[in-house]
């Protein structure tokens, strides 16, 4: 169901004290598709079994020459550390086929809007590299949260395409700690300085044209993210134009009573084959594939990436998010992570 590729680094550059960019080519010499906005999955075998870790390329098909993924350090974090201290040219990683669906949409709107932190700017720099190659593509504003100029990842970047793109590309940079800095305020971004901006950008009212012309993505902490969610909502901005890409894992999912003496069947197919397992009652249809041994395809086990996504096409599953349960049937899309059989008989259908 899931097939690895080997990567072999070929540059390690450092953006920042604590992040560096990964360029690799993948040793069977078959390009790595991907879209930008997408990521690859790192997989590393450790004592405890393996463990795997999400990053976004921060690269783009057409545009640079080799895929890239861009890694900033998280204090006590176990892979980011390992690879910034240890990974090198010429070492080879194993990782999972491109997934995700921070995607660009297929028709360019009027206006898109990006709001980042810190490494949440790697697939938006997908975006923009994308975006800024076509000449008659939408306008970008870009707001971008930071401590202060120098960990500002893709700073230079950033800072010479508001130069070459003065009419097209916006960025307004949020820095906590520094004062005085070009195109940049001291400021939090918080719900009232969002809309003071977007208004003043919508000088002349945000008409149902606005609201429907513009898109938004989303790259960063949670909490800036549901605070950014809930003032594009009030402002009436649709939550279909809302993109969110979220980072870190979920770790106050609930979780089920196993029971060993019930067992639904799950099928799951994809174009190449169609495997049959047990789940039982209690247990995600994620973990009793990984159990019995048949590579179903995840990362972030907890929600929030959809590498695990399926479509159901036969029967019932309740997907378990952190504050509710949601019964998807047939045509539905299900994280098989956080998803738990709901009738006797589940079918899968996975692209
Ligand atoms: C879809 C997706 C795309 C991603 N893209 C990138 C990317 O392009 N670049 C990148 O650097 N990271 C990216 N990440 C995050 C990355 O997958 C790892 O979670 C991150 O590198 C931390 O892993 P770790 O093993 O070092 O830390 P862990 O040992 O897993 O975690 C250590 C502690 O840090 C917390 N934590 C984990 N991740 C973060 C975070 N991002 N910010 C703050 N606290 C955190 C955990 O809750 C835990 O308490 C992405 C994640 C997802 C789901
Ligand atoms: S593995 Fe990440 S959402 Fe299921």
């Amino acid at each position: 169901m899931e097939e690895k590729r080997e990567l072999r680094i070929v540059r390690k550059t450092w953006e920042t004290a604590d992040t560096a960019t990964f360029a690799f080519e993948p040793t069977d010499g078959r390009p790595l598709q991907y879209l930008p906005g997408q990521y690859v999955s790192l997989v590393f075998s450790t004592q405890t079994g393996e463990k795997r870790r999400a990053y976004s390329f921060s690269t783009c098909p057409g545009v640079d020459a080799l895929p890239a993924v861009t890694v900033k350090r998280v204090v006590n974090g176990e892979f980011s550390n390992w690879l910034l201290r240890h990974a090198e040219p010429g070492d080879v990683l194993t990782a999972t086929e491109p997934h995700g669906r921070f995607l660009l949409p297929p028709k360019r709107p009027d206006t898109i809007f990006y709001i980042a932190a810190g490494s949440g700017i790697t697939p938006v720099i997908s975006h923009l590299k994308a975006l800024l190659a076509k000449p008659h593509s939408a306008r970008i504003i870009l707001y971008y949260a930071n401590r202060d100029s120098q960990s500002t990842i893709f700073k230079p970047q950033i800072d010479q395409w508001i130069k070459d793109f003065p009419t097209r590309f916006r960025c307004l940079y949020f820095f906590s700690k520094e004062k005085k800095a070009d195109n940049a305020l001291h400021r939090h971004l918080n719900n009232q300085l969002l809309e003071e901006l977007l208004s003043r950008h919508f000088a002349d009212g945000i008409a149902a044209k606005q609201l429907r012309g513009t898109l938004f993505y989303l790259c960063a902490p949670q909490a800036m993210m549901r605070m950014a969610e809930m003032t594009l909502r009030t402002m009436n901005f649709p939550e279909k134009n809302i993109v969110k890409e979220n980072f870190v894992a979920e770790t106050r999912l609930p979780t089920r009573e196993l029971d060993t003496t019930r067992t639904h069947l799950v099928v799951a197919s994809n174009a190449r084959e169609r495997i049959e397992f047990k789940a039982f009652a209690g247990e995600t249809i994620l973990n009793a594939a990984l159990r019995q041994g048949i590579p179903l395809p995840y990362t972030c086990k907890s929600g929030v990436c959809f590498t695990c996504l399926a479509k159901c096409t036969k029967g019932e599953v309740d997907v378990a998010f952190v504050d509710s349960v949601r019964r998807e049937g047939p045509g539905d899309m299900v994280n098989t992570c956080i998803g738990y059989a709901a009738t006797e008989r589940v079918e899968l259908w996975y692209e």
